[in-house]
């Protein structure tokens, strides 16, 4: 919303990387009168989505579904499996893995850190090493975030799971896939990931409020003995009730009422569709920001995220004073900067429901909020993207008629 109190007419761009915008049939399957949630048609709801967040992470599977948000679905992970002063490898990749770290550390765990600038993902390379150099096995997991949302920097799971194994080293492997899942190909089980960790306020399109945790075998083992107290997030007190279609305490009715809706809107556009236009999305707005003359905040290609895309402010110019600007002017919330980066950046979120003519209209605010806030840039970024997307949609039309 502008800053001023006057009525600001029309939708609200909301480019954060999430929370997204929900959608109407969303919202209308929220909005439906509460059920008892010890009851027959509570257990029917439960299980599907049960059964169909399984198919979004791509595994066969249990997953924990968590009424709190991404922050307790990491907490899960780690006292769920692992017991106090053990050892965890983590990569810096920016804010929210040094939040993960944090929380390591007040859970009594001792996290270590791969650096990194900020500007790149993981790197397998750096972790088969990191894991070489552990010859006695201490380290019990490796955390990696499979899109870092405040830099915009994605990480090759696949690569890193193959790295693991090469380094011949036991640790578990979490992934966080807060801003990956349903917008980003993810699979949990091909991928060999002990615990994915997921929110549903980015790509799954739902409001704030809740988080997975998609387990394998071996994260369920570990369970066993892991030593960190636990309560609330107790895989073994939900893994029960689950199975009969319940859960341990009372679980956000509505909120479930809209992920079955949601996994069902997911499955109508098709898992392969939802990628392909996160990519396209993403690959327009980086040819807008190079248009512009501007530079993206993920330096290497390798780790280019298909769901946000942090810019570069030239030197001299304040993200956030620029974020102020768009806001009160054209009604648009871009997300902010963090850390040694406060300032240097703003992210333009392109995940979760939206469409090739949002992408545009809120890149065309970005070029105008970059003349009006006197950035100096090129013109012609909007028209880039426009042509990118034509082309990305002649590309199959073309191949259809042939
Ligand atoms: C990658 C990632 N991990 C963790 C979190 C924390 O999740 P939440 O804010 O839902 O607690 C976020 C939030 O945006 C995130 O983007």
């Amino acid at each position: 919303m502008a800053q001023n109190s006057a009525r600001v007419a029309g939708r609200h761009f909301l480019q954060i990387p999430g929370p997204t915008p929900v959608p109407d049939r969303v919202l209308r399957a929220i909005d439906t009168p509460i059920i008892d949630h010890r009851g027959p048609e509570f257990a029917r709801l439960a299980r599907r989505c049960l059964e169909g967040i399984k198919s979004i992470f791509k595994t066969s599977n249990p997953v924990i579904i968590y009424t709190a948000t991404g922050t307790g679905a990491w907490e899960a992970a780690l006292v769920n499996t692992l017991s106090p002063g053990d050892r965890v490898l983590m990569v810096e990749t920016g804010q929210f893995a040094t939040l993960w770290k944090k929380m390591a550390e007040n859970l009594g765990l001792k996290p270590e850190f791969i650096k990194t600038d900020w500007r790149v993902g993981a790197d397998p390379r750096a972790i088969e090493a990191a894991l070489r150099e552990d010859k006695n096995k201490e380290i019990k997991a490796v955390c990696v975030l499979h899109n870092e949302t405040s830099t915009g920097c994605a990480s090759p799971i696949a690569e890193i799971r193959k790295a693991i194994d090469a380094a011949g080293h036991p640790a578990l492997f979490f992934v966080d896939t807060i801003s990956s899942l349903a917008s980003t190909d993810y699979r949990h089980d091909e991928w060999g990931v002990d615990v994915s960790v997921g929110g549903a306020q980015k790509g799954l399109m739902l409001p704030p409020g809740m988080s997975f945790n998609a387990v394998s075998d071996k994260a369920l083992a570990a369970s066993k003995h892991a030593k960190l107290p636990k309560s609330f997030w107790s895989w073994e007190d939900m893994l029960n009730m689950n199975r009969v279609g319940f859960f341990p305490y009372t679980p956000a009715t509505n909120m479930l009422q809209g992920l079955d809706v949601a996994i069902e809107m997911l499955h109508e556009e098709g898992l392969d569709n939802v990628f392909a236009r996160h990519e396209r999305f993403a690959e327009a707005v980086r040819r807008a920001v190079r248009a512009w003359g501007l530079e993206t905040m993920c330096r290497d290609p390798k780790y280019y995220s298909s769901t946000v895309t942090a810019v570069m402010m030239p030197q001299g110019h304040d993200g956030d004073a620029f974020r102020s600007l768009a806001l009160e002017h054209f009604n648009i919330s871009y997300g902010a900067s963090f850390g040694p980066y406060a300032g240097k950046y703003f992210r333009i979120g392109h995940l979760g429901d939206t469409n090739d003519g949002t992408i545009l209209g809120a890149l065309a605010i970005t070029e105008m909020a970059l003349s009006l806030a006197g950035v100096p840039h090129k013109k012609g970024g909007v028209q880039a993207a426009l042509d990118y997307i034509a082309q990305a949609h002649a590309g199959p039309a073309r191949a259809a008629a042939e």
